[in-house]
């Protein structure tokens, strides 16, 4: 029987050749400071794209300079950046591969030696910079950020967008009334809380029809945090508001012990899915192949997000398809790899 993480999904007008993406795992590679694709990302991202991947969503790639999480984070803040993502998209698609991108904004979380900006002026930790809390006008300017950015994300031949909301960026950063202590129409309540993913949404979604994701922490780790419970209600907004699928992690909006073990995001995964009735994908210590085919087979997930075992290998599917006793697709280049 045919493994279903060797199975195609189609999301819109796209079809995956199997389920497993390449999760967004920053490079921090522009050592120009530039925000310019690199020979580094190339390789990096084509070699997994070699590597059967379905889709390779890249690195949280920021939507103004302000916005990266470091100097060395790729950018999508102007015109200039298309010619470089285009490059990486062909090669990428070229090897069978589809190709997202995650826009992101790190807001408090940027470690940039300017002045950085989040909904409230309040510090992730002693470490970080204290950020400025941002003006009605500068959100309306963030949210028309992440417009241009899928704007140029299109031109340059992305499959997939997928929206950062997690990891105590900036958007994760309104969500959660940990970090949003704003007074305004942008806090408060949960609904004012969601606002500015909202318009960040509907902004984008008038330049871009194509398959649509977005990242969120489904759990904050807080007493006073938002739980998966929460992130139900949020799922089944971000359905109503047209995204496709909610790649579902968690943590890291404030300092907290996570107590990580294999698969320890599934559940919330699986929650999601089934309460807003939305497509999910799995994130987080799933490193094997019976791992991801038990996750899609009990219908905990759509799709199988892998990080850090793709950076040990490369060519973690066809480890994952001799784990799960089938066999798949080789580049025609390599062909002759199996003729003896
Ligand atoms: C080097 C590295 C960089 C990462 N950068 C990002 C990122 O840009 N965006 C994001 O949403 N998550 C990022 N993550 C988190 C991963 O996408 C993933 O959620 C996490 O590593 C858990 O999955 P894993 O156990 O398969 O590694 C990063 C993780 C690593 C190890």
């Amino acid at each position: 029987m045919e493994k279903k993480l060797f199975s195609p999904y189609k999301i819109k007008e796209l079809t995956l050749k199997n389920r497993i993406v390449m999760a967004p795992m920053c490079m921090y590679s522009c050592e120009k400071e530039d925000g310019f694709v690199t020979d580094f990302h190339m390789t990096h991202y084509v070699s997994r794209a070699v590597g059967q991947v379905g889709l390779v969503i890249i690195e949280a790639t920021a939507v103004t300079p302000q916005g990266r999480i470091s100097h060395q984070d790729l950018g999508i803040w102007s015109d200039e950046h298309v010619p470089g993502l285009t490059k990486l998209t062909e090669q990428i698609k070229q090897s069978g591969a589809a190709a997202g991108i995650q826009l992101a904004h790190a807001g408090r979380k940027a470690a940039l030696r300017d002045e950085i900006i989040a909904p409230s002026a309040i510090a992730f930790d002693e470490k970080y910079k204290e950020p400025k809390a941002m003006t009605i006008e500068e959100i309306k300017k963030t949210v028309e950020a992440f417009r241009l950015a899928a704007e140029r994300a299109k031109l340059a031949g992305f499959d997939v967008i997928e929206i950062h909301a997690a990891h105590g960026y900036l958007i994760n950063q309104f969500l959660s009334p940990l970090t949003n202590k704003r007074e305004d129409e942008y806090g408060g309540t949960a609904e004012n809380r969601f606002r500015f993913l909202r318009e960040v949404l509907e902004e984008v979604k008038t330049v871009w029809d194509g398959p649509l994701f977005v990242r969120v922490s489904a759990y904050d780790y807080h007493e006073e945090g938002l739980t998966v419970d929460d992130y139900v209600t949020i799922g089944a907004s971000l359905k109503e508001l047209g995204v496709d699928l909610i790649d579902v992690s968690s943590g890291a909006v404030v300092p907290a012990r996570i107590h990580a073990y294999p698969g320890y995001q599934v559940k919330f995964a699986e929650k999601i899915k089934h309460e807003a009735d939305v497509a999910t994908g799995a994130v987080g210590l799933i490193t094997t192949g019976i791992q991801a085919e038990e996750i899609l087979q009990n219908d905990r997930a759509d799709l199988i997000f892998i990080a850090r075992e793709l950076l040990r290998d490369p060519y973690w599917p066809r480890t994952a398809a001799k784990e799960l006793g089938t066999s798949i697709e080789s580049p025609k280049q390599y062909e002759r790899g199996w003729i003896f």
